[in-house]
């Protein structure tokens, strides 16, 4: 299995330019949504798209992004993180990283630069990173780490490409220890079936704060928002209704995610840390 190999991408590629409320919905962001209070009712498709960019809002937030700065994004996806800080903020220098060309493809026609900015998208896996020592300011990670083949070498990466007093951010779905042995046995489920591809959900808050002290990174933000991103589920049950692709695997793990994340075992966090 490569590392590009992410059964989700494959479907979203072949359905978005035939679905118009998958392109609005996950045409830009591949992300959870983030809501500040549970919705009254089921968000629809112009919603769903809003919480999300909150969520993205909040890892640059964490990452202390402004302008003129080098930000990179790595798993960058479709572009939506880059193209919000290109609306954003003037001269900036950003830069996409991705592992599937086929995504950077699709950013590179949707992400124009703006307001002075410059953008490059780079095909590459985040845990060798093309860039010089110390030439960043922001490196950002949107709920895509876990597919990595090791956070510990990517975190070494952030931490040599990053200027000093450099931020790292991120979100991630970490596991408390109840759910150890569950996610321990959903690590074993055939990847060749999956539709989510390789994923590691084994950390913990502990584990990265301990990550950050071996890596060189104080630890500046630890911020649980699992209770914000639960409407994220009612909205997908809804988007599988509208779309004619049925997967039973994309059904089991949405599933796993959606029982463990509303049990409280499953939780969402927004991490960030600052090179010493
Ligand atoms: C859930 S998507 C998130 C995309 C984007 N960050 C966003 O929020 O819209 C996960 C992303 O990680 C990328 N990815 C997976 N493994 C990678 C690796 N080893 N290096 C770089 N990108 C990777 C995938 O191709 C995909 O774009």
């Amino acid at each position: 299995m490569r590392l590009s190999d992410l059964p989700y991408f494959d479907a979203l590629l072949s359905l978005l330019d035939d679905h118009p409320v998958l392109a609005q919905t996950f045409g830009h962001h591949v992300h959870w949504g983030y809501w500040e209070t549970p919705p009254v009712r089921r968000p629809n498709a112009v919603e769903f798209a809003e919480a999300a960019e909150r969520l993205m809002g909040l890892v640059t937030e964490a990452a202390c992004v402004g302008e003129g700065m080098r930000v990179l994004d790595v798993g960058c996806g479709f572009g939506g993180t880059l193209a919000s800080l290109n609306e954003r903020y003037g001269s900036m220098d950003l830069r996409g990283l991705n592992i599937d060309l086929r995504q950077l493809a699709r950013a590179s026609r949707q992400v124009l630069p703006e307001s002075g900015n410059t953008l490059h998208w780079v095909n590459a896996d985040a845990c060798a990173l093309p860039y010089s020592d110390e030439s960043l300011d922001a490196v950002l990670a949107v709920e895509c780490i876990f597919h990595f083949p090791d956070r510990r070498r990517f975190f070494r990466e952030a931490w040599r490409v990053l200027k000093p007093g450099g931020r790292l951010a991120l979100s991630d779905f970490l596991i408390t220890p109840w759910l150890r042995p569950s996610a321990w046995l959903i690590s074993r489920w055939p990847k060749s079936i999956g539709f989510y591809g390789r994923c590691d959900v084994q950390f913990t808050y502990a584990r990265y704060r301990q990550l950050a002290r071996e890596s060189g990174f104080s630890t500046c933000l630890e911020r649980d928002i699992t209770r914000n991103t639960l409407p994220t589920y009612d909205f997908l049950h809804a988007l599988r209704h509208q779309l004619p692709y049925r997967n039973p695997s994309a059904a089991v793990e949405t599933l796993f995610a959606e029982y463990a994340s509303r049990t409280g075992l499953l939780r969402y966090g927004i991490l960030g840390f600052e090179k010493q």
